[in-house]
């Protein structure tokens, strides 16, 4: 992956210099372990036992052909960006649950599963949030009708050391799986919480760690891409622009940006500050929000991703004129977009994937938890809290 800012240059350049010390002191904290929320940097050791998580992983497919992964937020949002990212052999046998209350997803779901060999992977960190409680209050009660005996053989927690999960697995016999204490959800997708998820999906986890470790390894150089995105968001922030919008030409990438939008609205959004990040799917949305950003309210910047090497690409026939493939049209769109929204005046970062890969989407997290983490510290703010979070669970306890 690349970062090209050819779209975005003429924007930042009058505060470009005067940004540059902010991000080395980020930078400086963050490698030091001494910023602002220090205790929650665990992402950065990218140390779990893969082997570990594998053999769980390969135990749990050959006993079950369908598991239901109960998790909301940060504890299932990165499992779910891998399998729609790589879209791997066995991503049809994972359910996703928890992340609403909608009585009618989850009863489609049941309906649809009810004959098969399920799992059930149960992911909090805190092991006390309210949808995740209530959705395994259903689940139990769905798996107790169907095996009647010996239930403990069909849950898997991944939990923190503490709460109502934890209690619930330890008294029940469950196998369980630790969530490090020094890792907040959004920043745990390289932890046991993505890992064992992506690999029952038949991703090969240990690629996309290597691809994460390649990319740290790069950020010891501290001009890298990273730290010339950091500066960008925090230029264009102090210029007015309110909105990061992330646009992509693929669907794979819609998790992805539905992560982004987690990682950097609960990271950076605090203190009356903070970009609001949103997302765009191209060619969609260049027919409905596509006229607001070439020629409405001056209030965003746009990060896009073109994916290069792509593994589908379907033949036009020889009657179309001028174009060979739909790939071919689509990067002439993607180009014409670009040069359109410029000319607009609406700054365009350009990231460029190289493909849909294990390694490129190790390299992705990485890059983008350590550029956020980055960006928050320079705006001023605690990348690694998210008390606006416990507001609604607080009204809804009185
Ligand atoms: O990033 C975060 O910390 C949050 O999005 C959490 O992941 C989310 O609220 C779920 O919390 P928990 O894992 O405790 O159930």
């Amino acid at each position: 992956m690349r970062l090209i800012d050819n779209y975005v240059k003429n924007f930042v350049q009058k505060y470009y210099e005067i940004f540059e010390p902010k991000v080395l002191k980020a930078d400086e904290l963050l490698k030091s372990k001494s910023c602002v929320g220090s205790e929650m940097l665990g992402w950065q050791d990218l140390n779990s036992d893969l082997e570990y998580i594998k053999n769980i992983a390969e135990d749990i497919n050959s006993k079950s052909d369908c598991v239901l992964i109960i998790g909301i937020g940060g504890s299932y949002l990165g499992a779910k960006v891998a399998i729609d990212f790589l879209s791997p052999v066995y991503k049809n046998k994972i359910y996703f649950i928890g992340f609403n209350l909608d009585s009618e997803y989850l009863n489609n779901i049941l309906k649809k599963i009810k004959d098969k060999k399920i799992h059930v992977v149960v992911i909090s960190k805190s092991g006390n949030t309210i949808e995740i409680k209530t959705t395994l209050d259903i689940i139990i009660n769905f798996i107790k009708k169907k095996y009647n005996q010996d239930l403990h053989k069909y849950f898997t927690a991944i939990t923190g050391k503490k709460g109502f999960l934890r209690n619930f697995a330890e008294t029940n016999n469950w196998q369980i799986l630790d969530i490090p204490e020094n890792v907040g959800g959004r920043f745990s997708v390289l932890t046991n919480v993505g890992l064992l998820p992506i690999a029952l999906a038949g991703a090969d986890i240990k690629k996309i760690v290597l691809g994460a470790k390649e990319m740290q390894k790069n950020l010891e150089n501290l001009d890298s891409d990273c730290h010339k995105y950091a500066i960008i968001r925090n230029v264009l922030y102090k210029n007015g622009l309110k909105i990061e919008l992330f646009a992509s030409f693929n669907t794979r990438m819609l998790s992805f940006m539905e992560w982004l939008k987690q990682l950097f609205g609960e990271s950076e959004g605090k203190e009356g500050k903070g970009l609001f990040p949103a997302s765009v799917l191209f060619s969609t949305d260049l027919h409905s929000l596509g006229q607001f950003i070439q020629e409405g309210s001056k209030i965003l910047f746009e990060t896009i991703f073109f994916v290069k090497n792509l593994k589908y690409n379907l033949k036009l026939s020889e009657d179309f004129k001028n174009y060979k493939s739909i790939n071919e049209i689509n990067e002439k769109i993607f180009k014409s977009t670009v040069l359109a929204h410029y000319k607009g005046k609406v700054p365009c970062n350009i990231i460029e994937i190289e493909e849909f890969s294990e390694f490129e989407l190790g390299r992705l997290i990485y890059f983008f938890e350590f550029s956020c983490a980055l960006s928050s510290l320079m705006l001023g703010v605690n990348p690694f809290n998210q008390p606006g979070v416990e507001v609604y669970k607080k009204i809804m306890v009185n």
